[in-house]
């Protein structure tokens, strides 16, 4: 992700999730991450804060911290709805020219959090640039406290995304996929498999979860298809393809 400046937009998108109108409207800010990153990522912001609204009630008021949460577009939407939000971020890069006052330069391996302060632990996108997706997991709920809510996404591997900016081109090998791209754009790609971009699959990832006794799965879903959402991500093998992005929304344990 690159840091853009922002300038800041109302709370809420009002779509429906899952729906036709959600899923276009996202696929649509998507298609201009490049030229307009502020509309695309201020609407996924807003998208991703309903989500949580959704499963866990209102924020305001609430500690939610953002693991990996670049350059603080998530904290940013937080923070307006009235929650104490806090952005955990390793890379300074990433961080921007405007990052959020909150904002912390942490790993999400380590985080500077005493047990269970976090009401909302969230994590957008970052599963999948970790080397030890356990562990980083682990970690969050550690910093969630007993009935808090944790949200993570990750694009797996397989999914048509999976290569990131090298994408779909990684199902013919990452090595050949991000020559391609190095090719077709005369810039280097950003993302290297096993240096910032891993293999995460969905099947491994939910029976992992699931083995945890520290917290209860929510629901685990497709996050931005417009119908069966959770039907997708239950379908051993096809899952692997035709979910795009996992949303696991997890509670812990009291
Ligand atoms: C694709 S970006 C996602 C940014 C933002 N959460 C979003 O959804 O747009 C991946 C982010 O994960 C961060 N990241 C990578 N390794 C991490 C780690 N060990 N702990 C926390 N964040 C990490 C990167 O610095 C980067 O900001």
């Amino acid at each position: 992700m690159t840091a853009p400046t922002r300038t800041g937009r109302g709370t809420g998108t009002g779509l429906k999730d899952p729906s036709l109108r959600r899923s276009l409207a996202l696929f649509r800010a998507f298609r201009h991450e490049q030229d307009d990153p502020e509309g695309c990522y201020s609407l996924l912001a807003r998208d991703a804060a309903d989500q949580v609204e959704a499963y866990d009630g209102p924020v305001k008021g609430r500690v939610v911290v953002d693991i990996g949460g670049g350059g603080g577009y998530f904290t940013d939407e937080f923070r307006r709805r009235g929650a104490h939000g806090y952005l955990f971020e390793p890379d300074v890069r990433e961080l921007g020219d405007k990052p959020p006052g909150s904002a912390v330069v942490a790993d999400g391996y380590l985080l500077p959090l005493a047990d269970g302060v976090a009401d909302v632990c969230f994590s957008s996108n970052v599963l999948e640039h970790v080397t030890d997706p356990q562990t980083f997991l682990s970690e969050m709920v550690r910093v969630t406290r007993p009935g808090g809510l944790i949200y993570v996404s990750f694009t797996n591997w397989l999914s048509p995304w999976g290569g990131h900016e090298w994408a779909p081109w990684h199902y013919f090998g990452a090595e050949r996929a991000r020559a391609r791209y190095r090719r077709r754009t005369g810039r280097p790609a950003k993302h290297t498999l096993g240096e910032n971009l891993f293999a995460v699959h969905i099947g491994p990832t939910l029976r992992q979860v699931r083995a945890r006794d520290d917290v209860t799965v929510v629901s685990a879903r497709s996050r931005y298809w417009p119908f069966l959402a959770q039907a997708v991500a239950k379908a051993p093998g096809l899952r692997e393809f035709a979910t795009w992005n996992l949303l696991l929304i997890l509670r812990r344990c009291p």
